[in-house]
């Protein structure tokens, strides 16, 4: 769906250090968006920057027919898409892409990397509506990053937050990966979580948004334990509707190995993680 969006609210969040905005937008989208899609958004209407900007559905509200953008400025796109103002329209292409699976019970145990967290808040209030158990475990710089980055959102929401930091600020010293392992007193809980599943009609599910090497971390520390698991990729993106090609991953079939390339836009941006080849390309 291609469509001029009304921005009902447009605001800094946190520290302006990390240079996060909170954009909240008035669309029919609302209404098709899943959790883990994304909507190409237009940032400029002349020919500087000419491509659209991919930015994850943060929450969905279809009472209000509203979605909510998170993002962290970075370059000439998202520095020009800060200056929208409220009221004015944005051209929007989406939602697109394969969002999370919603899982139907048991516990969603959600892993995220610094700005990896924005297209998990989505996801995690649908599980909540489902009531669904629901845990974040999150990595970032700081306890200043974490509240410019919807903290308070996760908190509101209700839903548990474990945090890590390198500098042992905040939280657990070290990566989400050593949070995740202290957490379950190293991996011995989360194999015997997993027999849990296999053996009654509860079901642990990972979800996981981040950088890449700490994604391919968490993927292969939850699925030896045999957890299903999704992960959110990120490509830079041209068109974001399967023509330019400029999005190709890498995939591998669980069963006979061979290696295929898939589009993030079309074929994800969520991907069940047992079939990503991680740092292959074809
Ligand atoms: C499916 C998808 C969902 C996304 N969701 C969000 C979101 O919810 N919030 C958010 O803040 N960002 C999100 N991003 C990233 C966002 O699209 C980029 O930050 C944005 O396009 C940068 O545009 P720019 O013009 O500001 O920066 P540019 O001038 O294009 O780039 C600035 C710097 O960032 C690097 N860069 C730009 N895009 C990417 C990328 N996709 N991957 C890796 N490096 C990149 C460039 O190489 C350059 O170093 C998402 C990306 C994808 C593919
Ligand atoms: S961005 Fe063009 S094919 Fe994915």
């Amino acid at each position: 769906m291609l469509e001029n969006a009304k921005v009902i609210s447009h605001e800094r969040m946190g520290d302006p250090q990390y240079q996060i905005m909170r954009l909240i937008l008035h669309t029919e989208i609302a209404m098709e968006a899943k959790p883990g899609q994304f909507v190409h958004v237009q940032v400029s209407t002349g020919l500087d920057p000419l491509l659209r900007r991919p930015i994850s559905i943060a929450e969905i509200n279809t009472e209000k027919k509203e979605i909510t953008l998170l993002y962290r400025i970075r370059g000439k796109g998202t520095e020009r898409l800060a200056q929208v103002k409220p009221s004015e329209e944005l051209s929007l292409l989406g939602p697109i892409g394969r969002g999370f699976t919603v899982p139907t019970d048991g516990e969603l145990l959600l892993v995220a990397g610094g700005i990896g967290v924005f297209p998990l808040l989505a996801l995690a209030k649908a599980a909540k509506e489902k009531n669904l158990s629901v845990r974040l475990f999150w990595g970032g710089e700081n306890k200043a990053f974490f509240e410019s980055a919807g903290l308070e959102s996760w908190q509101e929401a209700g839903i548990p937050v474990e945090l890590s930091t390198m500098d042992g600020s905040v939280g657990v010293k070290g990566t989400v990966l050593d949070l995740i392992q202290k957490e379950h007193h190293g991996t011995s809980q989360l194999e015997d979580s997993h027999l849990q599943g296999g053996h009654s009609s509860f079901q642990t599910s990972v979800a996981t948004c981040g950088p890449n090497p700490m994604m391919q971390a968490v993927s292969e520390t939850f699925l030896q334990y045999g957890y299903s698991v999704e992960a959110s990729l990120e490509e830079r993106m041209g068109c974001a509707v399967g023509a330019c090609l400029g999005c190709i991953c890498t995939l591998r079939d669980e069963k006979s190995g061979d290696l295929r390339r898939a589009k993030v836009c079309k074929d994800g941006p969520v991907f069940n993680a047992r079939e990503v080849a991680w740092n292959v390309e074809i």
